[in-house]
Order: C-alpha cells, then structure tokens, then sequence
C-alpha cells in the first residue's frame, strides 16, 4: 500500500516538473523569440519604437504609441515575475526528483495506470504485486523438477539433512496421509537422498559446486543459515509459490486450500492468542512524566520463519536477498532477521521492505503453545482439525509430533496428555 502510494507521488512529481518544463519552454519561445540570455527585450522594444516615432509625423499617434507600450511593458515584466516564480517551481521540483531519483527510477518501470481515488469507504491500496516473469536459466534441472512437481505453480518445500531424518518420516507421512501432491524436499545430504528416494518422497539434491554452497561452506555456521534463503530464490526466480515448511511440523489438511495468497508473505505466527498474533498496542507507562506517563506502542508476536508462504513477487525476492545478506555477515538469528526485515519502517539511514504480510490463523496453522497450552484444554478447540501443527515452542519435538498425528490422525483421544504445557 505504502510502495503504490509513494509511487503516484513520485510519478506525479515528475510529471508536474516535465509539464512545468514544457510550459515555460513554450513561453520562452514565445517572449524571448531571439533567446533568454542574449536580449532585454523590454529595452530593445523601446529602442525600436523610439525610433518608429522620430520617423512618425502626428504627435497624438505617438502618445498613443507610448500608452501600448506602457502596457506592452507592464504585461512583459509581470509575465517575467510569472516566468521566475515558474523558473523557481521547476527548480525546487527537479531538486525533488533528484532527491529520489533512483527509487523514483525503479518506481516507474513497475508503475501502473494512475487511478482517481474513489468514494469515501470504497478505496482499497492493492497488497498483492504482480508476480516477476519466471526465468529458467537461472536453474534449469531445479526447474524441469518443479514442472512435474508443483500444482497450480506452488508447492511446499522442506531443507532436511540426515539430523532430522526421523521429523521428516513424520512429516512427510503425514503429507501423504492427507494427499498434498505438490511439496518436495531439498536433500542437504546424500544419506537424506536415499530416503526420500526409497520412500518415493520428490526430492531434490543441489549440485555441490554451485556457487551458493561454496557461499555456504566457506562462509561458517551463519552463512549456512543463509543458504535457506539463497536455495528459496532460485524457486522465486522460476516463478513459483513456496510454502516454506521446517520439518517439525505434522499436516493434517492441505495447506493450499488455506492460503489467501493475497501478499508477498503469508506466515504463521508464534503469538497464542488473538492479540499476540494479529498485533495490540502496549502501553508503556513512565509515572516522572507525569500527564504523557502513558505511551502507546504497537507490538505483535514474531512471524515463524519456519512456515511461511511466500509468492514470486519483487519483494519478496528482495526479503530473501536482505535476509541472506545479513545473515552471511551479522551474527544473527535468522527468525529475528526475517522479522525486522518484513516490519521495521524506513528510517533515516534505512529503507524499509514494504513487502504486503498477512498472519495465517492461529487455530489453523498451530504452534506448539497454542495446541498445548490452550487448545487441548478447551473442549470447543479441542473440536478444531487444524491444517498444520508445528512443534516449534518445544525441544522434544519428536515425540510431541507423533502425540499430535496419534491425536489428530489417528483419534488417539489421550494422545496429548503426557505432555507438559512447556518443556520441564
Ligand atoms: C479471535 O479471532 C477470531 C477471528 O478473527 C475470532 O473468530 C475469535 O472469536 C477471536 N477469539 C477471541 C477469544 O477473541
């Protein structure tokens, strides 16, 4: 929303300085038909009618020659305070466009027609940008796999290596359990790849010499976590939807007759109730203030970055690339980035993302606190068939994510009493 709206004013900025600047170049030519510089056009006026009434004969004929060019003059030197007032506009406008001359440059080329605003209660800023045009030089192989793999250009997409080879029996069990035909995994080892392969689960292995893994393997543990970010382009670049999905998570329906696919970034989120979630304002209270002691904040729980929906889009690609980025240089948690990335406004020093968000539903798509700490307490929730469940808030993953396909897929009703709310 923000992105379209700085896009008219740009673009209306500019065409405000190009029409300003025809129009004076129109009146340029038009006073000063032997050039701006060179003359004084009220002076040289002067000189040749001076001259035209020492050859005229009739006094009263140059009295009158005298009023029209009093006039001729008044009229040249208010249409000179007009040209410098417009001189001045064009100026202070061009100093505007050049202020912002290279977003104000991307901005254009992704311009659309501009729109009048309509009635009151009837505008809506568009938060769904166009897909960028798919690219398949960009990886050939990576492509033919996603031609066969992907409905409807989406699919899910897991990195796995052979340290959460048992998660991922769960995981894509449960996949299978409820028909999804579109998700694939990204072998991070050749053990995992055997597994996949054996289990008739898609499966994809990058070739190690492509440039990304030496990024990732020369670069240490941070630049590693990077490569989540790097790998997800190249599904953007070829046009598709990914729904990014970490491997502790059980799906009890499809996830893609759930999405509103109406942002850049569709994402789970770690709050456990409404306001958490979907965003509050906190009041932070300082009494030596006095009368302003009250000052409000806006908050929400984080996105999970381990399950999130992210359409090919140019800011979504330009969240992967800030992403991988920092994490290739900063010491820094890869959820916390993706966060800041995604909500932090411009300010100065900083240009923010402005890519469109939605949070998904958090009795849906459900994270761990939500399922043991409420829902599973709650007769009506306990009813809910959530589409995903994601052991994220607990360390004893493994067993908590077969207690909720015990529970949820196989109507294990005591499946999930075990448990304590949080790890002990
Ligand atoms: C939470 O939000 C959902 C959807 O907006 C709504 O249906 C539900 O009643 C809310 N729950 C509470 C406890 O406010």
């Amino acid at each position: 929303m923000a992105v379209g709206r700085r896009e008219k004013n740009n673009q209306s900025r500019i065409a405000v300085a190009i029409g300003i600047g025809v129009l004076a170049g129109c009146i340029f030519a038009f006073a000063f038909p032997h050039g701006f510089f060179s003359a004084n056009p009220p002076a040289q006026n002067r000189l040749r009618s001076k001259s035209n009434f020492e050859v005229g004969s009739s006094s009263c004929e140059s009295t009158e020659k005298i009023d029209l060019l009093k006039s001729d003059i008044m009229r040249l030197s208010d249409k000179n305070v007009e040209l410098k007032k417009q001189v001045r506009e064009l100026k202070e406008n061009i100093r505007l466009v050049e202020q912002g001359k290279d977003r104000a440059r991307d901005q254009l080329t992704v311009s659309s027609k501009p729109t009048k605003a309509g009635p009151f209660g009837t505008v809506k800023g568009s938060r769904t940008n166009p897909p960028v045009i798919p690219d398949e030089t960009v990886n050939p192989r990576l492509a033919k796999i996603l031609s066969k793999v992907a409905v409807g250009k989406e699919l899910i997409v897991c990195l796995a290596n052979s340290n959460v080879r048992a998660m991922l029996e769960i995981w894509f069990t449960s996949i299978k359990k409820v028909d999804i035909p579109n998700y694939l995994v990204v072998a991070l080892d050749d053990p995992i790849l055997d597994f996949c392969e054996s289990n008739d689960v898609p499966v994809y292995k990058r070739d190690p010499d492509e440039a990304i893994d030496t990024v990732g393997k020369t670069g240490g543990n941070h630049a590693v976590s990077a490569l989540k970010f790097r790998i997800l382009r190249e599904f953007l670049q070829l046009g598709y939807s990914v729904l990014l999905s970490d491997v502790d998570i059980v799906y009890l329906q499809n996830p893609f007759h759930h999405l509103y696919r109406d942002s850049d970034v569709e994402s789970m989120s770690d709050g456990h109730n409404n306001m958490t979630a979907y965003g509050f304002i906190d009041v932070f209270d300082e009494p030596a203030m006095g009368w302003s002691r009250y000052v409000h904040t806006t908050r929400i729980w984080v996105y999970n970055s381990g399950f999130f929906y992210i359409r090919p889009t140019v800011p979504s690609i330009e969240l992967l690339d800030r992403i991988a980025d920092r994490l290739a240089k900063e010491d820094a948690w890869d959820q916390a980035v993706f966060n800041e990335e995604l909500f932090f406004p411009s300010h100065p020093g900083y240009d923010g993302l402005y890519a469109a968000k939605r949070t998904m539903d958090i009795y849906m798509f459900m994270n761990s606190k939500v399922l043991f700490k409420t829902v599973r307490k709650d007769a009506r929730l306990r009813q809910l068939k959530p589409v995903i469940v994601h052991v994220n808030y607990h360390p004893d993953k493994y067993p908590r994510m077969k207690a909720v396909f015990d529970y949820y897929v196989l109507g294990m009703k005591d499946a999930l009493d075990p448990f304590p709310d949080g790890s002990e």
